[in-house]
């Protein structure tokens, strides 16, 4: 069967709702997208533990401590499985961390802003939690199985994450006057950001169109980043906490809360290296793996003494 019959036959299966699975025959354009996707994925659960690892010394008490601790670590597997699923393209998991150790990939734009207070914590849960919820709910439901099924996973963990994220805020709002302001200052410098998560505007994102062709997504930047708004804006009236926007206001007609315009300068400058934290969070993993490194030279050593088990076995 020649390339282009091929192709069409894996179109034909991905408008029919099929998954496509490792040993399928996809096109190298279709696998290469998905190598870039996942592993910006992949590498944004690794950094995105470091600004809330920063405060798990912080915690205001036992539980706080204890859910951060838990959240932290989940992020630390949903980078796994990430990575796992980007090994079934074929990708090499050494070569996609030296990628980003050497500061050559790309990762979320959000890990690169500074956790200031407790709040962000919260923030973090409610904000950039529930962005990656609505992203990711969609990529769940992806043309690529083993992507596909990370996120299911990843989901279910997520909306715990978000949970206990606004609960630290319900009680900040609701605590001393001083609690309520930390509160509003963290969903303040927050707000934009989260909402730049989503990516650039639809008529300035490259990948979209090829993305949605082959349904590994299923709905463009906007209209996942108007959904996010939609959902928060009653979370955030609820308890009393403003969102940053002087021209944020309901639309009867179409039913959805219209925002100012976001700052994309920023955002392209922030993706481009200089935001405000983007040197300290590479600094940071680079520092992780040089300290990880004989970690990882005693596992190979075990793993290769039990590989030599059988033969000196056999030996002797
Ligand atoms: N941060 C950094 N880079 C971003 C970005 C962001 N928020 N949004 C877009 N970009 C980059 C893209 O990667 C692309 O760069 P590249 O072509 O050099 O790779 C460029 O900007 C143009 O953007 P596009 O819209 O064309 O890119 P995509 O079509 O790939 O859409 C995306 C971007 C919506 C982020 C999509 O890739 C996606 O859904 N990725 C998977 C989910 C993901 O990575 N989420 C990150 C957050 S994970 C998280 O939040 C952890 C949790 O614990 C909270």
């Amino acid at each position: 069967m020649d390339d282009q019959t091929k192709l069409r036959e894996f179109e034909a299966r991905i408008l029919n709702g099929e998954l496509i699975e490792p040993k399928d025959w996809m096109p190298e354009r279709y696998r290469k997208q998905l190598i870039r996707m996942i592993s910006q994925h992949a590498h944004s659960e690794v950094i995105g533990m470091l600004p809330e690892g920063n405060w798990i010394t912080r915690a205001p008490n036992l539980r706080r401590k204890i859910s951060l601790l838990a959240k932290v670590q989940d992020e630390a597997g949903h980078g796994l499985y990430l990575y796992s699923a980007a090994e079934t393209l074929g990708a090499d998991r050494n070569s996609l961390i030296n990628q980003l150790l050497d500061g050559l990939a790309k990762y979320s734009s959000i890990f690169n802003y500074p956790t200031l207070t407790w709040a962000d914590i919260g923030i973090i849960g409610w904000f950039v939690d529930g962005a990656a919820i609505v992203n990711q709910t969609m990529l769940a439901k992806c043309s690529y199985g083993p992507y596909a099924r990370a996120n299911l996973r990843i989901c279910k963990e997520e909306n715990f994450h978000k949970k206990q994220g606004y609960e630290i805020i319900v009680t900040l709002a609701q605590g001393t006057e001083e609690q309520r302001k930390m509160a509003q200052d963290s969903v303040n410098r927050w707000w934009w950001p989260t909402l730049m998560m989503f990516g650039p505007p639809d008529g300035q994102s490259p990948n979209s169109e090829e993305l949605m062709r082959w349904k590994i997504k299923l709905y463009s930047n906007d209209e996942l980043r108007q959904r996010f708004i939609d959902l928060t804006i009653p979370q955030a009236k609820a308890v009393n906490l403003n969102i940053p926007d002087p021209d944020l206001r309901f639309n009867e007609k179409s039913g959805n809360w219209e925002t100012g315009s976001i700052d994309w300068d920023e955002f392209f400058r922030v993706i481009k290296g200089y935001g405000p934290m983007n040197r300290q969070r590479i600094e940071a993993r680079r520092n992780a793996d040089k300290n990880g490194q004989w970690v990882r030279a005693a596992a190979d050593a075990w793993a290769e003494k039990q590989r030599l088990k059988p033969n000196e076995m056999a030996g002797s």
